[in-house]
């Protein structure tokens, strides 16, 4: 069985529910208290023992290469002004081991479009896809949680929740049969259906182990919902030769990809931050 050691973040997404704040700048930069959504999706791929991370960039992007790589100017005026912490967390933004690759999607023609702009690199071996918009706070991280299921049963993992049924029609929703405690068969996924016609409310949402079979069902996908290439329709290709599982992930979702979700993760990491959370949960109490 081969080891995941790497991880494919489709950055090239319009955002235009940010709009104007990502007419120039992504969507994947903007911060959640002090760090933008992409670190935080780095740091959970580096925690879950991965180490080749492979972006998915389109235009107005490189703000992304800029801010995993060496900032020289700025680390020399720190180390000059004395400001050692600042500097530290400067150069800690993303581990020495760790690699960066970046691969432009000409056109963002969907997020199935944009994980098969990943074969190049990752041809041959199963992976992991991280949708920094999806924020995920657990007590061990989600995608090292997958990589454990993905482990034991050796096939493509779909990170899963329970959403409302009013919902459906934002998610890929899957059918299935509970396998373990967490763990279901997947039998059938669907993109975006109108609630009265979900097969469940069981959505998948954006954590993925894939086996690299899928790059091969990704090349052969035509447009579906909304005129774009479905990762969805590639994974339903998928299932029809390999087994495929759902995982019910231990933690907090916060879809950092709507106005509404962005704003309790800021509540949420903000209480949570060891220099803010007392005054700021203090500021809350007189919030009306
Ligand atoms: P979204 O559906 O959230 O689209 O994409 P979006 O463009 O980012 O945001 P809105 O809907 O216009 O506000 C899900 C993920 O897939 C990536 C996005 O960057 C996001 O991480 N994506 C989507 C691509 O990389 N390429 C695409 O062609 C489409």
């Amino acid at each position: 069985m081969k080891k995941i050691t790497k991880a494919v973040f489709p950055v090239a997404g319009m955002g235009s529910r940010f709009l104007p704040a990502t007419k120039a700048s992504p969507k994947e930069m903007m911060p959640v208290v002090e760090k933008p959504l992409i670190q935080y999706a780095v740091e959970e791929a580096v925690a879950a023992g991965i180490t080749d991370m492979v972006f998915i960039t389109g235009r107005n992007k490189r703000a992304i290469e800029d801010h995993f790589d060496k900032a020289y100017e700025l680390e020399a005026e720190l180390a000059a002004d004395g400001k050692q912490e600042l500097l530290r967390i400067v150069q800690e933004v993303i581990p020495k081991h760790v690699n960066c690759i970046y691969i432009r999607q000409p056109e963002a023609l969907g997020l199935g479009h944009a994980v098969l702009c990943a074969q190049p690199v990752v041809n041959g071996e199963p992976f992991a896809v991280i949708l920094a918009d999806d924020l995920i706070d657990g007590d061990m991280p989600i995608i090292k949680q997958m990589v454990g299921v993905y482990k034991r049963h050796h096939c493509s993992v779909l990170g899963v929740q329970e959403v409302p049924r009013e919902q459906t029609r934002q998610y890929g929703i899957v059918s299935s049969t509970n396998l373990e405690p967490g763990v279901e068969r997947v039998n059938g996924i669907v993109e975006k259906p109108m609630p009265a016609a979900a097969p469940s409310t069981l959505a998948v949402v954006g954590r993925y182990i894939l086996t690299p079979r899928i790059f091969h069902y990704l090349a052969r996908v035509k447009p579906g919902a909304g005129g774009e290439i479905q990762l969805t329709d590639g994974i339903a290709a998928l299932m029809q030769e390999e087994k495929l599982l759902a995982y019910r992930f231990n933690g907090t979702r916060y879809d950092c990809g709507c106005k509404l979700g962005y704003l309790q993760a800021q509540v949420a990491f903000g209480l949570k931050h060891p220099e803010l959370r007392d005054e700021f949960a203090a500021y809350l109490a007189t919030v009306k």
